[in-house]
């Protein structure tokens, strides 16, 4: 019998969620870090959360009625960059193609919706999922670690920095997103204003940098490390577990393990399509 990629329906999301947990935890526990999805009810809700939003798709595999896994792909309008994620199979459906399956799936979605450029957030210690992405077309562009820590404010206090409040300062950000990515995450950026954690550094009268929030969903771009410390550093919550910060970026996590932070786990960041190699300090989020 055949695998078959079909669209999930709300009644799958316990199916899906549960794989998802099941697959990470698998992985994770092999390498002693903490679980990406630390729970069944986690990966389900994950799962309930994405099937009601309007900017997701997903499909499922399955086989003779089972579930064996699924995958979602993102876009965030107007940014001209697809997402892909989570994709889990279950641990003992491996080496039946099911992760080729559900990617071409999804990467043929992207092709149909005209999103030329795809990312993904890999775990690296997953050599499967490196593989398969690798022979998918996909580049690792960028090494990551999560950074768990305390929030520094308001030991730290700078008036340089200062949450954004309304629409006034979204073309600046969305320019400076443009000059380091090539594109705006202008819909990102308006969430984050309107959960009240987006943030502007300025130097000398002019914005060097913003974050859309710092934490696991955020991103942020900055001119100079010095930018994107203040706003690491004014930030008044870590929003979930933790942020992303480029690997590279060798002064950056030298302060924030001076200030206590420490490394959760490693990611990967890896794209498919073209590719502006950023020039400034940067955060990514979980998605891109
Ligand atoms: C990652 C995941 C989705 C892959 O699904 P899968 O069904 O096992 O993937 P596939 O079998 O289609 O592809 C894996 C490929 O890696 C290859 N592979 C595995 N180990 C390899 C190795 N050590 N060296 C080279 N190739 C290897 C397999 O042969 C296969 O390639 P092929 O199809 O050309 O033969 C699944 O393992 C999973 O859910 N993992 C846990 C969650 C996770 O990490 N998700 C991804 C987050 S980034």
């Amino acid at each position: 019998m055949s695998l078959t990629i079909r669209p999930i329906e709300s009644s799958d999301a316990e199916s899906c969620g549960r794989i998802g947990y099941e697959a990470h935890k698998a992985i994770s526990s092999i390498h002693g870090y903490p679980s990406e999805q630390p729970s069944e009810e986690y990966g389900i809700a994950l799962v309930r959360t994405i099937l009601g939003n309007p900017n997701s798709w997903g499909v499922l595999a399955e086989k003779q009625g089972r579930v064996l896994g699924s995958i979602f792909l993102h876009k965030f309008p107007p940014s001209p960059v697809a997402v892909i994620g989570p994709l889990t199979v279950h641990p003992s459906a491996e080496d039946a193609g099911v992760g080729r399956a559900l990617m071409s799936a999804a990467l043929g979605k992207a092709r149909e919706q005209k999103q030329e450029q795809v990312r993904l957030v890999q775990s690296p210690s997953h050599i499967r999922s490196f593989v398969l992405y690798t022979k998918q077309g996909f580049t690792l562009r960028e090494p990551l670690f999560l950074m768990h820590g305390q929030a520094l404010a308001p030991n730290y206090k700078s008036d340089n920095v200062r949450l954004v409040l309304d629409d006034s300062d979204i073309p600046a950000c969305n320019e400076l997103c443009k000059s380091v990515h090539g594109f705006s995450r202008e819909m990102e950026l308006r969430q984050a204003k309107d959960q009240g954690v987006a943030s502007v550094v300025e130097r000398n009268g002019d914005l060097s940098g913003y974050a859309a929030g710092i934490g696991l969903f955020g991103h942020a771009v900055a001119k100079s490390n010095d930018d994107l410390k203040a706003l690491i550093a004014n930030a008044h919550a870590i929003v979930g577990p933790g942020f992303f910060v480029p690997a590279r970026n060798r002064e950056l996590l030298n302060w924030l393990f001076e200030n206590g932070f420490r490394i959760a786990w490693p990611a990967n960041l890896m794209t498919l399509g073209v590719y502006q190699e950023p020039l400034t300090p940067f955060l990514p989020s979980l998605a891109y």
